[in-house]
């Protein structure tokens, strides 16, 4: 079919762009949320539809405490946009949503493992040694017995595999998952019809079932895994079948449903590209946590695309976005093998590549040479005089030239199996698939060494190796001794455009064994701020049974304040001396039992001094004594890296993260006071007064930001962090008029069209026929958004007269207009590429006649102002002509009937229009 509709970019104009198109949410065509007014409170959903005369059928009665409305469909999506504006107007609808879709949480599996080899436990005397625990102090409260009995977490996920062992064995009151529903069903892809039944079972994802374990895992499994909080309650909703996306209908749907069953905390590691608190997904969320319930969202794993890249519903005012920081150890679940050498068996465990055809494989070990620090093992050519190795197993070690070349060069002298031994900590899944070889796999750096010697002292070494799938798996774990403890490069950048700050603090999310469903081997090694959220909703409910309350400003402000920043490391770079800026690593990663026992409470999680025309230099801040003893304190500010948004005075598209670059130039920081004493019980207001850092700039955008410390005479150190954007946001162009161009639908690479092309579309509103595919080609508008845009309108501008629609061609904002393409405007779009295919109709439905034209592009600068033309930035495409395929009725029966004959023609009198325009002045 062909979809006409804000289709995230399929081919992205750069590189960056192209990082962004996965994510940028797609617009489900015709379905709409409905926000009734608040006095409709008890309205009939079904009434309510009925009135819309049959136009539209009900996607999802959304008739909650916090939130009042029903998502529909509408039958004609080709009149949708003008049906849904009609809506609006009804006096009983407060507001009118497209429904969006968000895809499945992206994350990285890096390997995954049944419980077959038993492991030595690693709960030593009882203690919590689980290293994200350790990283975080939530082995402090394990240790002590709190483990989050009584509080009810409510999981928004691809369900939970609630039969596996570590995870209960059982759904329903006194399991461990103890409440939820399914919302989708297995089919559901997004797109199609969702089947909700009572059963929120994970068979076929398994990204909730690992987000599970992080939260509540038990402690009665070979690994050593547990959960943050192991006596909780879950709720499992589910909202994604087992592929494809989710609308933020039911996202809605699913997050009052899990507040009205009682959730004490809600955490969801889904999000898209946005960068807007007002997308509604997000406005739902935080009407949530005004309404008490805390709600942690995944920061994001778009670290690649740089500064200002939030994501939704992260983003939304109160909604606590958590960053990743990278495990401190790298676990990896081996397939297990055994080796003979001098008469011994060993067990080693490697992991399988691409090939993998490992099963039975038994041979001798063979490598070229025996030097263990060579960066270019098995780069050229083997010698002259190496043996046939089509007997043996070549044994390679990593680095300098592909896996592929390597492997090439083995099988040139009749290799079949290669094993690489590794030049850093762990192992990855090698793909080299090269005629000849049917079997690669990767061991531990240890273990090759261990090889080579045995080699170079004249032994035979005989590798056993096993079918990699079915094998049994057995826990590794090595020092992550390059990223553990940094942000993940993939954890995404804040802030918002409009300068709130995220994400709030850190979890550790890179490299985090945990819980899988027992149909995709029970246990796996993800990456992902998917990881890390969980933990953070852990935690929330350890602080919620040490501190009695569940208020979620104070135990967010609580995190932030006690939580510890970084270094900023970039990947593959030893660490700066600066300190990671707070739009990648909020207050930093969390010291859990810290917060739980801190006596000291400030009444803010961050400060934004927001950009230069809309400097706020003065914030204000409580910080309270609530212990039992006066303290003293003392406060200053400790500046982190200022990164700055673009590469150069003159670029308008922020730099990737590997060219992010980071300056020492702080804000400055007049803090009032400085120092004084609160006796217990007392409080006091902090005001701070900020000097953006000088000498930077302003064109480049420079994000400044830092902590405030607060360091008490009880030894307590809080720090508060703020930032600031020392530039105009406003100013910033937000529309990469170079990359906004009219393309061919069927142009993937988005080359722009010459002037005056002749597009022939289909029949008006045939466009999902195939069978006119090959007879048209429909104009592709693509919009490159540089920064973000809250409001992007296309105009179909009439480069003729020949139509009584052109004659009637309305002005607006300059340009004479027939209206815009269905589907604009669109609001609150993140920055990147989106493609968008006109088949001729506009938003009221109507067809454009037959003509010549251009389309005007018009995206609304960050905090412009709508009515007003010079607030928007614009771009116009080449003048272009469109024409319909007109067919008869014989010829539709034709069609229908699959018979080949008939075809339609272009009709005559489009043709006559042409001419006309020709001399036409406009
Ligand atoms: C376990 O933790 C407790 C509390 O921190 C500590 O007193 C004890 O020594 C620890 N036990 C072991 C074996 O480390
Ligand atoms: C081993 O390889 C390293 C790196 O290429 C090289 O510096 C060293 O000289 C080599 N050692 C031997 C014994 O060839
Ligand atoms: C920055 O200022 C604008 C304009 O007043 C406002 O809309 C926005 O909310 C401010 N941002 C923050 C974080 O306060
Ligand atoms: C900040 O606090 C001071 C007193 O400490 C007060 O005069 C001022 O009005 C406050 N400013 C804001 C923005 O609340
Ligand atoms: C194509 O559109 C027609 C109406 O124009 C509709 O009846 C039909 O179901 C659509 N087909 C698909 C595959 O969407
Ligand atoms: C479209 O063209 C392709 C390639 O020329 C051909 O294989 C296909 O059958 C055509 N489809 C229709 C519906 O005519
Ligand atoms: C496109 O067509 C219009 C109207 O016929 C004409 O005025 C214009 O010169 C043409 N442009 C180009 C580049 O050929």
């Amino acid at each position: 079919m062909v979809r006409l509709g804000l289709a995230a970019a399929l081919l992205a104009v750069t590189s960056v762009a192209n990082a962004l198109k996965a994510n940028t949410p797609e617009v489900l065509p015709g379905a709409y949320i409905v926000e009734y007014e608040n006095d409709q409170a008890s309205r009939d959903t079904n009434a309510f539809v009925g009135k819309l005369g049959g136009k539209a059928s009900l996607r999802k009665d959304l008739r909650f405490k916090l939130f009042k409305g029903a998502s529909i469909q509408f039958k004609d999506t080709k009149n949708a946009e003008q049906a849904a504006a009609k809506v609006a107007e009804l006096p009983t609808v407060k507001r009118v949503y497209p429904v969006r879709r968000y895809p499945v949480p992206q994350h990285t599996v890096l390997s995954t493992g049944d419980a077959a080899v038993e492991m030595v436990k690693r709960q030593a005397g009882g203690n919590d040694t689980f290293e994200p625990h350790l990283m975080t102090q939530v082995n402090k409260f394990r240790d002590a017995g709190i483990t989050g009995k009584g509080i009810k977490i409510g999981v928004i996920d691809t369900g939970i595999d609630y039969t596996h062992p570590a995870l209960g064995g059982c759904f329903g009151p006194g399991c461990l998952v103890s409440y939820g529903t399914d919302l989708v069903g297995d089919a559901f892809n997004g797109a199609n019809t969702p089947r909700p039944d009572n059963d929120p079972m994970d068979m076929c994802n398994g990204h909730g079932t690992h987000v599970a374990g992080i939260i509540a895992a038990q402690a009665n499994n070979p690994y050593g895994i547990v959960g943050a909080a192991d006596g909780v309650e879950l709720g499992a909703f589910r909202v994604f079948g087992c592929s494809g996306d989710v609308g933020n209908d039911i996202l809605i749907a699913a997050y009052n449903m899990a507040y009205e069953a009682g959730s004490d905390i809600i955490t969801a590691s889904i999000g898209g590209a946005s960068g807007w608190s007002e997308d509604p997904w997000a406005a739902v969320v935080s009407r949530i946590v005004e309404n008490g319930v805390p709600c942690v969202v995944s920061a994001g794993n778009d670290g690649s695309a740089g500064v200002f890249y939030a994501s939704t519903a992260a983003n939304g005012k109160r909604v606590t976005a958590v960053a990743s920081v990278d495990n401190i150890i790298t676990p990896a679940l081996l397939a297990n093998g055994s080796y003979e050498v001098s008469g011994k068996t060993e067990f080693f465990g490697f992991t399988g590549g691409d090939p993998g055809s490992w099963s039975g494989v038994s041979l001798p070990l063979w490598t070229v040479n025996y030097n263990i620090t060579d960066n270019e093992h098995g780069c050229q050519p083997y010698p002259a005089d190496t043996p046939d190795l089509s007997g043996y197993i070549v044994l390679i070690r990593r680095g300098t030239c592909t896996f592929v070349q390597k492997v090439e060069n083995a099988v040139a002298k009749g290799a079949r199996y290669v094993i690489f031994y590794n030049n850093v900590g762990g192992t990855i899944s090698v793909s080299a698939r090269v005629d000849g070889v049917t079997g690669v796999a990767m061991v531990p750096a240890d273990t090759g060494v261990a090889w080579v010697k045995a080699l170079e002292a004249g032994s035979k070494v005989v590798v056993n190796m096993a079918n990699p799938a079915t094998a049994p798996k057995f826990l590794a774990n090595f020092e992550n001794t390059a990223s553990g403890g940094f942000a993940s490069s993939f954890t995404s950048w804040g802030p918002t455009f409009e300068v709130e700050a995220k994400p709030q603090f850190a979890t550790p999310g890179g490299y985090i064994l945990s819980t899988y469903p027992r149909a995709l081997n029970s246990y796996a090694v993800l990456s992902g701020t998917s990881m890390a959220c969980p933990l953070a909703a852990g935690v929330y409910a350890l602080i919620m049974n040490v501190r009695g309350t569940k208020d979620p400003k104070t135990i967010e402000n609580l995190l932030s304040s006690t939580a510890k920043p970084n270094l900023y490391r970039k990947d593959g770079v030893s660490p700066s001396g600066l300190l990671a800026p707070v739009p990648q690593q909020g207050g930093g990663l969390i010291q859990a039992w810290d917060a739980a026992h801190a006596t000291t409470l400030l009444s803010h999680s961050s400060l934004s001094f927001n950009d230069t025309d809309h400097f706020s230099p003065v914030q204000n801040f409580t910080i309270s004594n609530t212990g039992k003893s006066s303290v003293t304190y003392s406060l200053g500010n400790v500046g982190a890296g200022t990164a700055f948004t673009f590469g150069s005075p003159g670029a308008i598209t922020p730099v990737t993260l590997a060219n992010v670059e980071l300056s020492k130039d702080f804000a400055s920081l007049s803090i009032n006071p400085a120092t004084f004493t609160l006796a217990a019980g007392q409080r006091k207001i902090v005001s701070v007064t900020a000097t953006a850092p000088k000498g930077l700039d302003a064109k480049r955008l420079p994000v400044y930001s830092g902590y405030i410390s607060i360091n008490g005479s009880d030894s307590s150190a809080l720090s508060l962090p703020y930032l600031g954007v020392a530039g105009s946001l406003h100013s910033a162009t937000v529309l990469n008029t170079a990359d906004t161009l009219l393309s061919r639908s069927r142009d993937s690479n988005n080359g722009a069209i010459l002037p005056n092309v002749t597009f022939t579309l289909p029949p008006a509103g045939q466009a999902n026929d195939t069978s006119f595919r090959n007879r048209t080609e429909l104009p592709k508008l693509v919009v490159t958004l540089a920064m973000g845009s809250a409001l992007i309108r296309v105009d179909v501008v009439p480069l003729t007269n020949c139509s009584v629609a052109a004659r009637n061609a309305q002005t607006v904002f300059g340009v004479r207009t027939l209206g815009q393409p269905e589907d604009f405007p669109v609001y609150y779009n993140p920055r990147g590429t989106l493609e968008y295919s006109w088949d001729g109709r506009l938003a009221d439905g109507k067809f454009a006649p037959a003509g010549l034209y251009k389309l005007a592009v018009k995206a609304l600068k960050i905090f412009g102002d709508e009515n007003k033309a010079e607030e928007y930035d614009s771009a116009e495409t080449v003048p272009f002509r469109i024409k319909y395929l007109k067919e008869d009725k014989l010829q539709r029966r034709y069609r229908l009937s699959g018979v080949a004959q008939g075809q339609p023609a272009v009709e005559k009198r489009q043709e006559q229009c042409e001419d006309d325009e020709r001399s036409a002045k406009f």
